[in-house]
């Protein structure tokens, strides 16, 4: 959601900080700020609106010092304007915070801060911890943090910074990503490690509960009693060129287009070829534990419960293990049947998301085994799940998830081979689930090869104000998936279907101006969709086919056809997701919206 950076050392702050926020501006951007030290006190900048806008502010109005923090905003408490806009200060601005997360006690503590005279100038939950740090100062900054800390319910990532201590930063994690950046004789706080990768690659990942100190000369580890951690020190193997767009128009558009080498690594040393199985180094699961699983909840949010659709599919048709799909923001909220028995898979890009964190942290108290299938490597979900399967897809920025799904689908395929050979699965038929995944690299680069044809079909639907994505089988969450795309770049109104759902309610939006987008690969319940095909094609509606061979039985139906590659029906979805993300994408970009940047979102929902 928001973005967190902080910087002690030997240089000027300010461009590091603006760097900084831009590489952090696709997990929130309606408004941003920055606080430096200069020397006589705490001096900041805020505006409403994208990074740009501040970075102009600082050039016309500059900041000098060489300790600051800083912050981009995306609004849960008031509205996204400039005094709402982080940091937010005390009322003799001697302290600025930047937060992340939500205060859930804001009202209360506000009130009562209210009646001993403290004056709030913002609608902000954030605001209130500013007020209990003066409230409690006597001399250390990390003291006043401390007592303040103690006061609060809810999430924060937070960074302090005070004129009556004025040589250091106190950052501070409960349920929101923050990690400590080293560099040589300089120091980093940030959200998220893409803010400081160009500057350092060793981190210090944040758990909840922990304070960091950091000054010139070096950081401390702390608990809410002041104790001293030990924190280990890891490494990014990130470069900068992956956070970069790299002469693409958009970092949406960079991702969808590395997908022969992302999903190549997801597989990458996982498959053996002898065994017919795959090898997951991170289950951390014995044969004998695996064959002991009752039943598999699947839990996750947005575009990863989609896959987790998928993952349901595979796990219930191969493995033959009952499956439950769950939004994780229902799932904690729930009395889930989770025992012993069970197998949580938790799927999570950011590995952050706080529902899914939060539901994963139930089924874990229910007792059950968890796994994560995370793309971020040392993120909350992967270091707490019991067990993990990494995407290896390298960062994603676009807002709108991409590279993740396909690389998701394929980790749970490669799980589904792992259990299903344990189970049901012959060897023939692992060799050729095999095969299949040793070939989706190259079938993506044939679809991405093609790009010019959805272009051209995005051309002629950029107006509609409606879609429908029908899909069965595999390919039902597919259509979920594509509509998601679509409707959360371009704003256009989409919606997916289970295809033959739709004559019982749906076929009533179906005229001559509703496109409907259908993914008929041969599979399965091809004929079965292709029947309803002609119950939209008999209505007047627009088909848009997504198939795998010529079919006869679509002669005539189909408006605007685009063929992927055969490929087994468990897969067919990672290869039918290629041309529908292409195909939000260019509407979206032919209607003008901020592809990576869509209104109201953010990457990463660290808020409930
Ligand atoms: C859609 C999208 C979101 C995320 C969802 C879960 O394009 O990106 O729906 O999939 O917020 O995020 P992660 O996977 O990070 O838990």
């Amino acid at each position: 959601m928001c973005g967190i950076v902080g910087y002690v050392g030997p240089r000027v702050v300010t461009p590091l900080l603006i760097e900084g926020l831009k590489r952090l501006e696709y997990r929130g951007y309606d408004s941003a700020g920055i606080a430096v030290m200069n020397g006589k006190g705490v001096e900041t900048r805020k505006v409403a609106g994208k990074i740009s806008r501040l970075e102009t502010v600082v050039k016309d109005s500059p900041l000098t010092g060489t300790l600051g923090i800083a912050h981009t905003r995306w609004a849960t408490h008031g509205a996204p304007n400039q005094v709402n806009a982080h940091p937010h200060l005390d009322e003799k601005h001697e302290i600025a915070v930047v937060h992340n997360g939500i205060i859930e006690n804001a009202s209360v503590l506000r009130r009562t801060l209210e009646e001993h005279g403290h004056v709030f100038t913002s609608d902000t939950d954030t605001e209130v911890l500013v007020h209990l740090i003066e409230a409690a100062f006597e001399d250390s900054l990390e003291d006043a943090v401390i007592d303040a800390l103690r006061q609060v319910e809810g999430a924060y990532g937070i960074a302090v910074v005070s004129s009556r201590d004025p040589n250091k930063i106190v950052a501070a994690r409960k349920g929101s990503p923050l990690l400590v950046g080293l560099g040589d004789g300089e120091y980093y706080v940030a959200s998220d490690a893409s803010a400081i990768l160009a500057h350092t690659r060793e981190v210090v990942y944040m758990h909840d509960g922990d304070l960091a100190v950091l000054d010139r000369h070096g950081y401390r580890i702390i608990d809410l009693n002041s104790t001293t951690l030990t924190r280990g020190v890891s490494k990014i193997d990130w470069d900068l060129a992956q956070i970069e767009r790299g002469g693409f128009a958009h970092f949406m558009l960079k991702e969808i287009f590395e997908q022969p080498q992302t999903v190549s690594s997801t597989i990458a040393g996982r498959l053996l070829l002898d065994q017919a199985t795959a090898k997951l180094s991170g289950t951390n699961l014995t044969e004998e534990e695996l064959l002991a699983i009752d039943n598999v909840v699947i839990t996750a949010c947005g575009t990863s419960w989609h896959s987790g659709l998928i993952g349901e599919h595979m796990l219930e048709e191969l493995a033959r293990i009952p499956v439950e799909v769950e939004y994780a923001s229902e799932f904690r909220y729930r009395n889930p049947i989770v025992t012993e028995r069970t197998l949580c898979i938790v799927i999570s890009q950011s590995g952050e998301t706080a529902d899914t964190l939060a539901a994963m942290r139930e089924a874990q108290r229910r007792g059950a085994r968890t796994l994560g299938i995370v793309n971020v490597v040392g993120s909350t979900i992967a270091r707490e799940a019991a067990a993990g399967i990494y995407l290896h897809a390298g960062p994603e920025i676009g807002v709108a998830s991409t590279k993740a799904f396909t690389s998701q689908v394929v980790a749970l395929a490669l799980l589904t081979l792992k259990l299903g050979r344990l189970r049901e699965v012959s060897a023939l038929r692992g060799t050729e689930i095999i095969e299949a995944l040793q070939a989706l690299p190259s079938q993506i680069q044939q679809i991405l090869d093609r790009h010019h044809e959805i272009e051209a079909l995005a051309e002629e639907f950029k107006r509609a104000q409606n879609f429908l994505y029908l899909g069965r089988g595999y390919n039902f969450p597919t259509a979920l998936e594509g509509a998601l795309k679509l409707k959360e770049i371009s704003y256009i109104h989409a919606e997916g279907y289970p295809a033959a759902e739709m004559k019982h309610g749906p076929i009533a939006l179906i005229d001559e101006l509703m496109p409907v987008v259908f993914i008929a690969p041969h599979d399965s319940v091809f004929d079965k969709v292709a029947s309803n095909v002609q119950e939209v094609k008999a209505r007047n509606g627009r088909v848009i086919a997504i198939t795998s061979r010529e079919e006869p039985s679509l002669a005539g139906k189909i408006d605007y056809e685009f063929r992927i590659p055969e490929t087994i029906d468990m897969l067919t979805p990672v290869l039918a997701a290629i041309p529908l993300q292409l195909l939000a994408y260019y509407i979206a970009v032919k209607r003008g919206s901020n592809v990576d940047q869509p209104r109201n979102l953010a990457k990463s929902v660290t808020v409930e």
